[in-house]
């Protein structure tokens, strides 16, 4: 049995992939600072396989962290998703942000030299492709400056992982995860005002939040708001179960790969709210509100590569992905 080491593991999208390793027969060790989570992700874990896994205390920056890591675990394989993730946090405190997700990338793959560990499933984003042409962006889109200094350290990390060719390495991009385990028992944990669009409706849903504010209702899209492309966060953790069978059982393949990972269904703000609304039966409180600063008007995938490649393609409806973060909030508040 494979033995992997997941950064961030505690998180919103390691935690669901953990669950996905874990019933795939991989062996995870979670590997967390909790500065954007919290212990209790385990006992919901353990609910869900019926094992709490290994989890240790560290820091992605630390080389000593990793280097007891190391010499204590046989790691065959990394799944790195330890970052800060706030895009608009990023432009106050650029240098915690380079720190962190650059200064904690470089820690990682030195470690991983040093024990001889090769392969590495890294976390990107959509925000690498900005404010992009054509739609749907495929792989091959070209990346324009970044939008962001978050959105330049995913930049950055796929340029690292290009230039040393000693690792074999396979990039994520992901679109717009969302939704939760259907159990109930781990989904996503915002600390404080959420700055993503779901876990905002479910807290407004909830009552915890006095109104959703629909950023921009002008743009040039069907029904004037933003478009997206939102896939269910077990989707995303069972495409790195498809990114890790693929590193560790395909030797011919290139040094470095990237893969969009979506669904290729575009889908507006509005909709989504009302989605939400018809699906779970309770309204979203709402106004209309200006143009958030620094958003695309639409984004959404060709996750075509990713199906021909990895055999992966998103499963679930925008339905079950609402659904299913519903009754996460509602388990919160139990
Ligand atoms: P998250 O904040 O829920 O999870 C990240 C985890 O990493 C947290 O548990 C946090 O405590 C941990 N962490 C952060 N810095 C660390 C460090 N220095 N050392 C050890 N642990 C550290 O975020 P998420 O939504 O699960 O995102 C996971 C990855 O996916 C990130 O790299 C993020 O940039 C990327 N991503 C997320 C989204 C999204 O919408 N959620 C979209 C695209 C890409
Ligand atoms: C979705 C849509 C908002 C909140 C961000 C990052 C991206 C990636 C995913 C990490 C937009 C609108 C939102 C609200 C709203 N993360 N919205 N009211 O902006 O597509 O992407 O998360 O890599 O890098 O930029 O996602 O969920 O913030 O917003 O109207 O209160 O919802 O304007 O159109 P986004 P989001």
């Amino acid at each position: 049995m494979k033995q992997v080491l997941v950064t961030g593991g505690m998180g919103f999208i390691g935690s669901h992939t953990v669950v996905s390793l874990m019933e795939a027969g991989f062996r995870p060790v979670i590997f967390d600072n909790l500065c954007n989570s919290s212990e209790s992700v385990l006992e919901g874990i353990a609910r869900i396989t019926g094992v709490k896994p290994l989890f240790i205390r560290g820091d992605v920056t630390s080389a000593a962290d990793l280097k007891a890591l190391f010499t204590s675990h046989n790691i065959d394989a990394v799944i790195h998703f330890a970052a800060l993730k706030a895009v608009g946090e990023s432009s106050e405190k650029p240098l915690e942000y380079y720190r962190n997700n650059i200064g904690g990338l470089i820690c990682l793959l030195e470690a991983m030299q040093e024990h001889g560990v090769r392969d590495v499933v890294f976390s990107s984003s959509a925000t690498v492709y900005g404010s992009a042409a054509h739609m749907p962006v495929d792989e091959d889109t070209p990346l324009p400056a970044a939008m962001s200094p978050y959105g330049s350290t995913k930049q950055m990390g796929e340029r690292i992982l290009f230039d040393t060719g000693s690792f074999r390495s396979v990039c994520l991009r992901y679109f717009n995860p969302i939704g939760a385990h259907p159990s109930g028992h781990i989904g996503e944990l915002p600390l404080g005002v959420p700055n993503n669009l779901v876990p905002y409706v479910t807290q407004a849903a909830a009552g915890l939040r006095k109104a959703l504010t629909i950023f921009g209702d002008d743009y040039h899209t069907p029904d004037g708001t933003a478009v997206r492309d939102y896939l269910h966060v077990m989707d995303l953790a069972e495409a790195h179960v498809a990114a890790l069978n693929r590193l560790q059982q395909v030797q011919d393949r290139p040094h470095w790969e990237v893969f969009n990972l979506g669904t290729g269904n575009p889908v507006s703000v509005k909709t989504l709210v009302e989605t939400f609304e018809r699906v779970n039966g309770v309204p979203v409180p709402k106004v209309m509100g200006a143009r958030r600063q620094g958003d695309v008007p639409e984004l959404w995938a060709n996750p075509g590569r990713a199906k021909q490649v990895l055999g992966w393609t998103a499963k679930h409806s925008l339905e079950e992905m609402l659904r299913d973060a519903w009754n996460w909030q509602q388990k919160l508040a139990q």
